[in-house]
């Protein structure tokens, strides 16, 4: 480096220029290798993936479309044999089918789309002596799709609310969707977080519900037209359906028979994740955002304590954890004068976006603490609770995650080019620019780090842009040594403690590619931040695993750009060619599997 000094551990590369090539661009010295791509099998005797002569029942066991989150639970010391998880976010058909009609997707297409959904449990093996790993048949393998049959808990199991013709207990829904990020739990299961699920359902227009509209669920045909071959997902025949999505799941991929579960006490909304840390009494405590402008950020603190060991019995207690506690929503105080924010993402005078902030509880078991609602309706319409208690409307709340040694939150604001329009709210000082293209990233400190504290002080760590631009902070960092970054949508830590962060712009920055970053968080070089890779065009990254030896990204949606489909495909990645893009999780190592950290 040119100020003499070694960078910090864990970030000793030379960060890769931005750009817009349809290739994974890695720095100088490293390697890389696709894990698995959309219709790779997951099962023997499952034919390979063919483009031109998909079928639902093939999509059902190979890995599904839009991976998102990634999740890799070692199974021996060494990381040779794993096990890797994902989230399969959405279908995006017009780049699955030559020939697409929207208004007239066949029956197959849709149940081929069903199948695609949901997630996938698969062991991936480590090539001794590199990087690359590669998938392989195991006991654990599975698909989760939008016929997997979940259990409902928590407690708004069984309410009114939940009951549908098919499942008159509601307690029992089939399937998952829109399944963005998630985390791994302490006990080794996996949360994943019902994201855009509004989307899915029809007609509700004429039901003329507020509640309905409070989530986006509006209009009469759905883009997707599954209404035609399934009735639940048509809201003027089964008027609940809709109120079973929009939850956290959790899966135990050790047991490949178990039953994954639907946890009412989060509260119920665009969740983009959940991720959980052990307050020092036991308990536990789960952080969830709401991805949608002016949205919420929430916390859960349970009730019972977690039991140590990784035994089945141990874990079928821990899963239990999520059930029983209080939900709470974030309110956001500024330090600084109003007037001092702008709306340009000028510094206030005290040199910081920064503030305190508390915890207002919604709701625990069967007690409503929100006038006029009850508990089974705070949770089942949670956003309309978080609104009468004067919750803070955040920038888009994406991924948020714990710190694993200092136990600080940080959480991605992803964008919000809405803030300050007509009827809506300007600046803030936690989200402090109008017309926000390109994000910023939240840290907070629980008031003497700890988990289960309902005050906190909070802090931007990063106001994301064209570090040329003067809207724009990296920690106090000298920005002419930075890499530009916009939309901050998925947050990780590496060994060594330092942020990595995926984008998903959508080339809000001079139309680049998005990529992966990594950024000290303490001392001289925090906000340091340096673009590690970045992915092909139409791309966003997402489900960041940072290891020792091992970087693993999703790359989704390859190729998706305005007038591409797969009559006029954008991208060819990953198969080359004149191929389909197809999303795929990538590995990256560097040359010579050392440590990513030693000098290559
Ligand atoms: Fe699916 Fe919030 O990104
Ligand atoms: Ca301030
Ligand atoms: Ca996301
Ligand atoms: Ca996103």
């Amino acid at each position: 480096e040119a100020s003499g000094h070694r960078p910090p551990k864990g970030l000793n590369f030379k960060p890769v220029q931005p750009n817009t090539q349809d290739a994974v661009v890695v720095p100088e010295g490293y390697e890389q290798g696709i894990v698995i791509r959309w219709g790779d099998p997951l099962f023997p005797g499952v034919p390979q993936f063919d483009f031109d002569n998909q079928t639902a029942a093939k999509q059902a066991e190979q890995f599904g479309f839009n991976c998102d989150f990634a999740a890799m639970l070692p199974l021996d010391h060494l990381g040779l044999t794993n096990l890797m998880v994902t989230n399969h976010e959405y279908t995006s058909e017009p780049f699955m089918f030559k020939g697409y009609s929207s208004a007239n997707p066949t029956r197959e297409q849709v149940e081929i789309a069903w199948a695609a959904h949901g997630l996938s449990v698969f062991m991936v093996k480590r090539t001794p002596h590199s990087g690359q790993l590669k998938p392989a048949f195991s006991k654990y393998n599975r698909r989760i799709t939008l016929h997997t049959e979940f259990e409902v808990r928590g407690p708004a199991a069984g309410s009114a609310l939940l009951k549908t013709s098919v499942d008159p207990t509601g307690t029992k829904v089939f399937g998952t969707m829109n399944n963005c990020s998630g985390g791994v739990t302490p006990w080794g299961t996996i949360l994943s977080g019902e994201e855009n699920f509004n989307q899915y359902f029809a007609n509700a227009g004429p039901l003329n519900d507020p509640r309905l509209a409070r989530y986006g669920i509006t209009g009469t045909a759905t883009g997707r037209k599954w209404e035609r071959f399934d009735k639940r997902f048509d809201l003027a025949q089964e008027p609940n359906e809709a109120n079973r999505f929009g939850w956290v799941i959790e899966l135990d991929p050790n047991d490949p028979d178990s039953t994954p579960v639907k946890h009412t006490h989060l509260g119920r909304f665009k969740h983009e994740t959940a991720n959980v840390r052990i307050a020092r009494d036991g308990r536990v405590v789960a952080y969830s955002g709401d991805d949608e402008r002016f949205e919420y950020i929430y916390k859960f603190i349970s009730n019972g304590k977690v039991r140590k060991g990784d035994s089945r019995s141990a874990r079928r207690h821990n899963m239990t954890l999520l059930d029983d506690g209080t939900l709470y929503v974030a309110k956001f105080t500024g330090d600084s004068p109003p007037a001092e924010i702008d709306g340009t993402g000028k510094l206030p005078s005290d040199g910081q976006f920064d503030g305190s902030g508390e915890w207002i509880p919604l709701a625990s078991g069967k007690k409503s603490f929100v006038p006029g609602m009850t508990a089974e309706e705070v949770y089942v319409f949670t956003r309309i609770a978080a609104d009468k208690v004067g919750a803070t409307k955040m920038d888009r709340p994406e991924d948020i995650e714990c710190h694993p040694h200092t136990g600080r939150v940080y959480c991605a604001l992803s964008n919000n080019v809405e803030r300050g329009n007509a009827g809506k709210e300007g600046a803030t000082e936690p989200n402090p620019r109008l017309q926000n293209r390109h994000g910023q990233v939240l840290e907070l400190a629980e008031r003497r780090d700890d988990a289960l504290s309902l005050t906190f002080r909070w802090d931007l760590f990063l106001v994301c842009g064209d570090p040329k631009s003067p809207d724009t902070y990296f920690g106090g960092y000298d920005k002419s040594q930075v890499s530009p970054i916009s939309s901050p949508d998925n947050v990780a830590f590496d060994p060594h403690g330092n942020l990595w962060i995926s984008t998903d712009s959508a080339g809000a920055l001079n139309g680049l590619n998005d990529g992966l970053y990594g950024v000290p968080l303490e001392g001289r070089e925090r906000g340091h931040l340096k673009l590690f890779l970045t992915v092909p065009k139409g791309a966003e990254t997402c489900g960041p695993i940072i290891g020792e030896r091992v970087i693993t990204v999703c790359v989704q949606h390859p190729g998706e750009v305005d007038g591409a489909s797969a009559d006029n495909p954008a991208s060819h990645w990953p198969d080359g060619g004149s191929s389909q893009p197809r999303p795929s999780v990538v590995a990256v190592w560097k040359r010579g599997h050392r440590q990513l950290d030693e000098i290559g």
